[in-house]
Formats: structure tokens, sequence, C-alpha cells
């Protein structure tokens, strides 16, 4: 595996190739991210990975410097896989100046759910891809539905831009206990740990409530909240929505895939999740 920090460099590389598969990632790599690169072996070849930590997507209270930065046991994982590029740009090179133009997604998808928590986390998300892609050219690219949003909201800037990159969404990788994999689960202390398969366990409750036919949302979600509440978690959000769009379901929309999404701090650590009904 070649690893490449310059974008002139990682072009000449890349020339020719056009059956690229990419997956970017911001790092510390799981085996949530290990399945991603065997999907996007599936799907293309050469795998392409990216590692960079965006500032551009953390919120001023949210600390970019201690996002844990593992580059060495990354490198090692990542050639198990058979990754043929790791691209991992200092922030220098991404953003030699102030990255002043910038891609915002539409309000009714970027500032909902993580968007209305996390004020203009998707515009540096899709600023971010955007360049990756630019940078990799690649015919495909993976994403996980971990990160549902950021995954819907990938796709269509694909889509709106006529960027020749196809979305490939991949499952979430759980736990054997149910816990969504994720690079924030090693700040859980061992209690926390413990507590942290009840976020899916709400889910899972929501989902069956919603296919054992309740359409009472509101009133399922808040069910989902409170039983976290009293457990010591401060959700943000349970809300089941459209899969279509991620807005509410209305009376219109029987036959509508749904999706419920949530986010919910326990003690320091805000993880989310979420599950197709
Ligand atoms: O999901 C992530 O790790 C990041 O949001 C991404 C897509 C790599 C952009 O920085």
């Amino acid at each position: 595996m070649k690893v490449i920090s310059s974008i002139h460099e990682l072009r000449d590389q890349m020339r020719g190739q056009n059956r690229t598969a990419f997956v970017p990632t911001m790092g510390n790599l799981h085996d949530g991210h290990l399945s991603l690169m065997r999907l996007a072996r599936q799907h293309g070849d050469p795998v392409v990975a990216s590692i960079f930590v965006n500032r551009l997507q953390f919120g001023p209270n949210e600390d970019f410097e201690k996002y844990p930065r593992t580059l060495e046991a990354d490198i090692d994982k990542l050639q198990k896989e058979n990754v043929y590029v790791l691209f991992a740009p200092t922030e220098k090179e991404l953003y030699p100046q102030p990255q002043e133009y910038r891609v915002h997604p539409p309000h009714d998808l970027g500032d909902i759910l993580e968007g209305e928590f996390r004020p203009g986390f998707f515009q540096g998300v899709c600023t971010v891809v955007m360049k990756l892609m630019s940078c990799v050219q690649p015919r495909v690219a993976v994403f996980g539905k971990k990160d549902y949003q950021q995954l819907m909201i990938v796709r269509q800037m694909c889509d709106q831009f006529a960027l020749p990159t196809e979305v490939i969404a991949a499952e979430t990788v759980r736990d054997a206990d149910g816990l969504a994999l994720s690079s924030r689960n090693r700040f859980l202390s061992p209690d926390e740990r413990a507590e942290a398969p009840a976020l899916a366990a709400a889910l899972n409750r929501v989902r069956d409530a919603v296919l054992a036919g309740n359409r009472d949302f509101a009133s399922v979600e808040k069910d989902a909240m409170d039983s976290l509440a009293v457990r010591g978690w401060k959700p943000d959000y349970i809300a089941v929505r459209k899969r279509s769009n991620l807005l509410p379901p209305g009376a219109a929309d029987a036959d509508a895939p749904l999706v419920v999404l949530a986010a919910a701090k326990l003690g320091a650590t805000r993880l989310i999740d979420n599950l197709e009904i």
C-alpha cells in the first residue's frame, strides 16, 4: 500500500484508473471501517482510503484536537485489507488557504437531526468529501449507514452536482450486544460501555412498536427517550423519519419506508445510531 500525502502525487498515482472505489475516513479505524473497505473491493478496483481529521466539521465545543489519531495502527489495518493507496493529506495540503468555497446542503436536510445539534457539521462534511472526491476521482464511494444522515446528504450532493461517483451504503457493524461500532466507543468507561447497548435496544423497541402498527410516532419517540433518560442518558433526539428525505412521516405516508434515528449522550460521550424499519 502506498501512503500518499500530496494531491499532486495522488493524481500521478491514480492516472488511468477508472474503477476506483473510495472510502473516506477520519482514521482511528475499527472493524466497521474495515467492513467498508471490503464492500469497496466488491464494487471497484483499486480501493483507495483516506484519513483526514476534518477541522471544518467540528463545532467550537467539539474537541478537534482530542480526536484520536492512530495513523501507524491504521496503516497496518489497511495494509491487511489490500488497500492500494492511503491518501493521508496534512491540513496544509488539503486546506493551503482558508477554505472559503464551501458546499451547503439544503436546510431541510442539513439542519435537522444531527444538523440541529451540530450546526455547520454537514457543511464541513460535504466540503471535505467534495474535495477528497475531486482528488481521488472515484467511480464509487462507500459510506456507512451508521451515519445515516451523512450518507443521504453525500448521496444527494453527488447527484445534484452530477459527480461521476456512485455512493454505496454499507450496513452498520455491531458488537455482539448490539452496540454499533464507533470511534467514540473508546471514550466510554467500563460502566458506560456496559450501558451503551441500551441505545440500540431503544431503537429496536421503536421499530417493533411501529411494525406492530403504532403510528403515534411522537409518543413512541417520547417513550424511547424517557426510557433512556431514566437510565441516566441525555437524549438529543429519537425520531422516526421517512428514509427518502428524513422528514417526519405524515398521514399520506403509510407505505413509505421508515428509519428511526437517535443521538444521546452517555456521560461525556455522544453516541448516534439508527435502524431501518
Ligand atoms: O464519517 C466520517 O468519518 C467523516 O464524516 C468523513 C465522511 C470522512 C468526512 O470527514
